[in-house]
């Protein structure tokens, strides 16, 4: 269809385009200059400075691994257990898939692009950038707080790169490899809500106020474009709301979007733009065949004007433009039409739903008590909040879509666990939301876990987790965000597919994040918690040519250590498997066998260096 061929900026799934240089967040500087802060629709600039070559913090010293100006190289091997029935006999056959991991350097200037800027994840994840390229810090009853990043896995965790002479090694997750820094990000974004980021971050009530004065001046020049709207998708309480809404033909609208996209990406200066969905809830839109079951199909519909949710219009805008599009809400925006369209134009797609409390919770709880061998039987968990999430959610349409997103958290656990379970047997499972005014973003999450134990017992797990809703979401988003660019810079092929590929247009890599994650047709959906986290980190060691992490422990648990290979630790370095240096002390019980406790404290992890 002519209208929405292909053209624009470019820069999808492939490696990253421009060279940039400098280091991390000199902001105060760049928020001062002369092509700072906000201007026309408000965004927010980042400094010149903050593009370029990350300096990597360590280097892997391998035959397997190089580095190049532009790309870490890196050789490995990929072990996997092959099962299968020959003549009834269940056949286990380990097996190796030589990868070479090609990862670009070029930290790109990254424009991230927001639907629903001016809602609470919208307003919070942007004041907590500016805030911590500031280094703001305000009073509270409780004393000074500082702007940090907990809450992101990659700025406030950390991964273990291997032994040194006097222990394990951590460095923060976003050292593994080269990164944007949440700092230099640039936003922009749409909202159907004409107020500017200073009045909707004052409507949110998530930010102290002593910061919301300080960021005042910054926020109030951003102010959102108009974006799409179709009322019969969210609730019809958002209404009142909407005062900043694109007119014409949905075509006409999408349109828009793209010029948007383009005239952002040109007069910020940014090199690559993202574009992720943190507005309202919107019901499930119908999957009809004829009408979004193609990518021509979903084109088709938009030219004629056919039913297509706002959501998916964006995404189709985003594809279209080439910027990969993440959806931080439930609904199905990824209809096939718009996956097939991803595929077509090598876009990244990734959601569902950010997952930030009672979920990420609950899939961490169930994978504990199932794996544990407890057969949990009933999961009950009750939600009440007051933010405009919630009076949104408060329409049966639209919290439907919620509970969808909500449901299938534990399935993976248990269809894992068939000495529990039988084929049609999985726990109850019941998700209720209710709206609150008074609770405002502080949501409130309930839940009941009864599992079954042995000999006919009962064990009964309750929860109440106050989840600050937009102060959890908003590193998750900058999380997805950074991801995704990352990934859009990892190539890989094998021996014997020699010609390099990216990622799946479906992103799947960052189901961490997401509480209904999407993944390729056909594809294990994988929920537990910390699986979820170690593909990413194993990912990201690959492509450095590091085994996966799999906390074996071994140099610790033998009579007799090995002796390590010379050339694994150059220099005279200790190794970690040398008799005479083991790492830690013995331990009895978990507790240092007498006489042999380290003294002193404990050692400060490698590089952590505040979150920030
Ligand atoms: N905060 C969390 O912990 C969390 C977790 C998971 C998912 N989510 C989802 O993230 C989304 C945003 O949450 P929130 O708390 O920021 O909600 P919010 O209601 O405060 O913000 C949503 C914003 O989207 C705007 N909007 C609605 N339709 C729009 C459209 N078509 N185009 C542009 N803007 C539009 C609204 O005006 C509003 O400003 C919700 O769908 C929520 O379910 C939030």
């Amino acid at each position: 269809m002519e209208s929405f061929g292909l053209g624009g900026a470019g820069g999808g799934a492939g490696p990253g385009s421009r060279l940039s240089g400098g280091s991390r967040g000199e902001a105060p500087a760049a928020l001062a200059s002369p092509r700072g802060a906000a201007t026309g629709t408000g965004l927010l600039r980042a400094p010149r400075s903050a593009r370029g070559t990350m300096a990597e913090t360590f280097l892997v010293e391998s035959p397997d691994v190089t580095y190049s100006k532009d790309f870490i190289e890196a050789k490995y091997t990929y072990s996997t257990v092959h099962v299968c029935k020959e003549n009834g006999v269940t056949k286990v056959r380990p097996c190796s898939t030589r990868f070479t991991f090609r990862t670009g350097r070029q930290v790109p200037r990254l424009g991230l692009m927001l639907v629903g800027w001016g809602g609470n994840n919208g307003t919070t994840v942007t004041a907590a950038v500016l805030a911590n390229r500031l280094g703001l810090s305000w009073m509270t009853k409780t004393g000074r707080k500082k702007a940090n990043y907990y809450g992101s896995l990659l700025q406030a965790s950390t991964v273990c790169l291997g032994t040194g002479p006097t222990g394990d090694v951590y460095v923060p997750f976003r050292d593994l490899l080269p990164m944007v820094h949440p700092n230099d990000i640039v936003f922009d974004g749409w909202d159907i809500s004409s107020l500017n980021l200073a009045e909707a971050m004052r409507r949110a009530e998530v930010l102290d106020w002593p910061l919301q004065e300080q960021l005042w001046p910054h926020m109030e020049k951003m102010k959102p474009r108009p974006s799409i709207y179709i009322p019969e998708f969210i609730a019809a309480n958002q209404e009142e709301r909407a005062d900043n809404v694109l007119r014409g033909s949905k075509a006409e609208q999408v349109e828009q979007i793209r010029r948007d996209i383009r005239d952002f990406r040109e007069s910020s200066g940014v090199d690559k733009v993202i574009v992720l969905w943190t507005a309202n809830t919107e019901r499930f839109c119908d999957v009809v065949p004829g009408l979004n079951d193609t990518a021509d199909n979903l084109l088709r519909a938009i030219e004629r004007g056919l039913e297509v949710s706002p959501s998916t219009l964006f995404a189709v805008a985003s594809i279209l433009e080439g910027c990969a599009y993440i959806n931080g809400s439930p609904q199905n925006t990824f209809v096939p039409g718009a996956v097939e369209l991803a595929a077509q134009r090598r876009v990244f797609i990734c959601g569902d739903d950010f997952k930030s409390g009672q979920t990420k919770l609950k899939s961490v709880l169930v994978d504990f008590l199932v794996g544990a061998g407890l057969k949990t039987k009933s999961i009950v968990s009750y939600n009440h909040l007051g933010n405009n999430d919630g009076k949104n959610l408060s329409a049966p349409q639209q919290f439907r879509s919620k509970e969808i997103s909500k449901s299938n958290v534990v399935d993976d656990t248990v269809q894992a666990n068939p000495v529990l379970y039988g084929p049609h047997d999985k726990p109850d499972h019941c998700v209720v939301i209710k709206y609150v005014p008074y609770v405002g973003d502080s949501k409130r999450a309930l839940d009941e876990y009864t599992s079954e134990i042995m000999m006919g017992g009962t064990n009964t797990i309750v929860i109440h987790n106050t989840c600050e809703d937009s102060l959890l979401a908003s590193p998750i988003i900058l999380d997805l965000a950074i991801l995704t660019e990352l990934c859009q810079r990892i190539t890989f092929c094998t021996e014997g597919d020699p010609e390099f590929q990216g990622f799946h247009s479906v992103l799947s890599i960052v189901a961490f994040l997401c509480k209904a994650p999407l993944v390729p047709e056909g594809t294990p959906v994988v929920n537990a918690l910390f699986r979820q986290r170690s593909c990413i980190e194993n990912i990201l060691r690959a492509c450095l040519g590091l085994p996966p992490q799999n906390h074996m422990l071994l140099e610790h648990k033998m009579q007799r250590p090995a002796l390590s290979p010379k050339r694994a630790c150059p220099g005279g370095a200790a190794c970690p498997l040398t008799p005479k240096k083991a790492a830690t002390p013995p331990q009895l019980n978990g507790h240092p066998c007498p006489g042999t406790a380290r003294p002193g404290p404990p050692r400060p992890p490698l590089h952590i260096d505040g979150a920030n």
